[in-house]
């Protein structure tokens, strides 16, 4: 069985990070979103993996390469434009040939494991296997009602949701799903939906089995989505601290701090996660943070918040809360006169000023 990542998209919402940068390669507990996707096939015994790609192609090429950290063999697929999930499986067909595949969305995150469902999707006893989560806002979803174990009818953004079961973007597809993908007309957004591919395969009799996952499920679109999948992921951790500690600070709880990192005269309260090269100086580093390598915080408090690469956070009055921080970044109190706010932010930022 082989595997297929959707990794283009715009990430739109999750701008300004996504003008610099793929929305799959924003970290959560510092790792990358796509990584996860990658371990999670890789997990479940599927090593040849096509990764279908957009305009951030040479980031993902970049941060995921051949694949060999994995032990997987990681194809590239182009898709030229974003004309929608069934035009990337359109596209991919030449890799994916006959074989069964799962089709998993670069962005999604999934508590479980696949690996049962693809052991049990290989024993070719439907040609479709989709996953599905109940949610409270299944208009932003494509929907699926079902009778039974049977899927009944399958919806892609209803503005009036026929059921509150949402389908999560980790499909199984055996060949016939080709034909479905070629059979049908884009749709009002101008894109060939999986969602169409797969009614089709209900209404011309194909089997589609259904499955409710228990677990937790993540689309990390949106800055809201990032910082739960970051709660989520960051209380499985185990604590790891081996990185220098001064006399004066206290590490408490889950915390993962790398090597290099130093905290001096600091409270850091896990689950937390602190990169390498970081220097936490008079300062405290809350529950659910991620800070990534060769970041310095001085003087200031962040909690609950995701900080990439290299960024910087001075003397800053104010707890730091619910903040998505880029790389490069620097908040600091202004040094000179006049007193005043000094701001320099890319399109589409947002700042919360008490
Ligand atoms: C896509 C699918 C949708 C599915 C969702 C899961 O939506 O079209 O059916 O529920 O992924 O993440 P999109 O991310 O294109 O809005």
């Amino acid at each position: 069985m082989k595997g297929l990542i959707l990794s283009g998209g715009k990430g739109t919402r999750l701008r300004p990070l996504t003008y610099t940068s793929a929305k799959q390669l924003v970290p959560v507990a510092n790792k990358p979103v796509l990584f996860y996707t990658i371990e999670n096939l890789v997990e479940a015994g599927i090593s040849e993996i096509g990764i279908v790609v957009g305009d951030t192609a040479a980031e993902v090429k970049t941060a995921v390469g051949s694949g060999e950290k994995w032990n997987a063999k990681i194809t590239y697929i182009q898709q030229e434009a974003p004309l929608g999930l069934a035009h990337a499986v359109k596209i991919s067909h030449e890799f994916l040939g006959d074989d069964q595949f799962v089709m998993y969305l670069g962005d999604n995150m999934l508590e479980q494991s696949i690996r049962p469902l693809v052991e049990d999707f290989k024993t070719g006893k439907c040609n479709c296997q989709i996953l599905l989560k109940e949610v409270t806002n299944p208009q932003s979803y494509g929907v699926a009602v079902l009778a039974g174990d049977r899927v009944v009818k399958l919806v892609e953004k209803p503005a009036d949701p026929p059921s509150n079961l949402a389908l999560v973007g980790v499909y199984m597809f055996d060949h016939n799903i080709f034909t479905a993908v070629n059979e049908i007309k884009p749709s009002w957004r101008g894109e060939l939906e999986i969602t169409d591919a797969i009614q089709y395969l209900v209404t011309n009799g194909y089997n589609v089995k259904p499955f409710v996952v228990e677990g937790w499920w993540v689309d990390t679109g949106k800055q809201a989505d990032m910082l739960e999948v970051n709660r989520l992921i960051l209380d499985r951790l185990e604590r790891n601290v081996s990185c220098y500690v001064d006399k004066d600070s206290r590490v408490e709880g889950k915390v993962v701090i790398e090597q290099s990192a130093e905290i001096i005269n600091s409270v850091v309260r896990g689950p937390t996660i602190i990169g390498r090269g970081c220097r936490i100086i008079n300062s405290y580093v809350g529950p659910y943070t991620s800070i990534n390598h060769n970041c310095t915080i001085s003087d200031s408090e962040v909690e609950h918040s995701i900080i990439l690469e290299n960024s910087q956070i001075h003397d800053i009055p104010s707890r730091i809360e619910d903040s998505l921080i880029g790389r490069n970044v620097v908040v600091e109190k202004s040094p000179i006169k006049p007193k005043a706010l000094k701001l320099l932010l890319g399109d589409n930022s947002r700042v919360g000023i008490l």
